[in-house]
């Protein structure tokens, strides 16, 4: 089945019922495990729609499945995922509460970037599940990510810690996980960023559940990465998965 196109109201949870809500990211599940809807399909062995609770307060966003995920069908499960792992712990943001997926859901051959028309192709899956989840905050991952959600002429260094939002939720762009096993510097970068999603998320609600949220003030502007990317963050270029 290949879902109708849908607009991203994440304030207005588009007029849906909460049953009809959380019955959105099974049938995407579905749909994504199925489609043909571009040349990946034909090299894929599981495409990888994404996991996390309906509720989730963060969406994470990463590019496309690598090696791991493709045989698991599962986000973020190979080394990559491991450095998200512990990225997240430490900025106290526990990954089972959080909702995980790509731009691209089947593994481009080679891990080479995912092409815009595959990135467009999938991007009703993309924005089927950030309506049906209504996310306090997104993360993505990387200028990939970042470009899949905003659009080919987004600029990750120019996006990062702006405070830019996408359909009125905070956005914050941060390195690709990937990056840190070329570059260990970079884990810093992202355990910043990722404090910060876990600030605003604390700002907007009553906080990730870990027996610490306190509400505190409903301003989007963040300070994660506000004194600019390190020299060695900078030289960083696209990571392979
Ligand atoms: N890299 C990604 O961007 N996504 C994954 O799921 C794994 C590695």
């Amino acid at each position: 089945m290949t879902p109708r196109p849908v607009e991203f109201a994440p304030s207005t949870g588009a007029g849906m019922t909460p049953d009809k809500r959380s019955e959105i990211p099974e049938t995407t599940a579905a749909a994504v495990r199925t489609c043909t809807r571009c040349r990946l399909h034909r090299t894929r062995y599981r495409a990888v729609p994404g996991e996390g609770p309906i509720d989730a307060p963060v969406f994470l966003i990463g590019e496309a499945p690598g090696r791991d995920e493709d045989t698991s069908g599962r986000p973020f499960v190979g080394a990559a995922g491991k450095v998200l792992d512990k990225v997240l712990q430490v900025a106290g943001l526990p990954r089972p509460q959080l909702y995980i997926t790509n731009v691209v859901k089947c593994r481009p051959p080679e891990n080479r970037a995912p092409k815009a028309d595959e990135i467009a192709s999938c991007r009703p899956y993309l924005l089927a599940q950030l309506e049906a989840v209504q996310p306090k905050v997104i993360v993505s991952f990387g200028a990939t990510a970042l470009r899949g959600l905003l659009g080919p002429s987004a600029r990750f260094k120019e996006a990062r810690g702006k405070g830019i939002e996408f359909g009125r939720v905070p956005l914050l762009p941060t390195y690709h996980p990937a990056a840190v096993l070329y570059n260990r510097r970079i884990e810093g970068e992202i355990r910043n960023d990722l404090r910060a999603a876990a600030r605003l998320v604390s700002a907007e609600t009553s906080g990730i559940r870990r027996g610490r949220g306190r509400k505190r003030n409903r301003s989007h502007r963040v300070s994660a990465g506000s004194r600019g990317p390190s020299r060695a963050a900078k030289r960083s270029a696209r990571p392979s998965r």
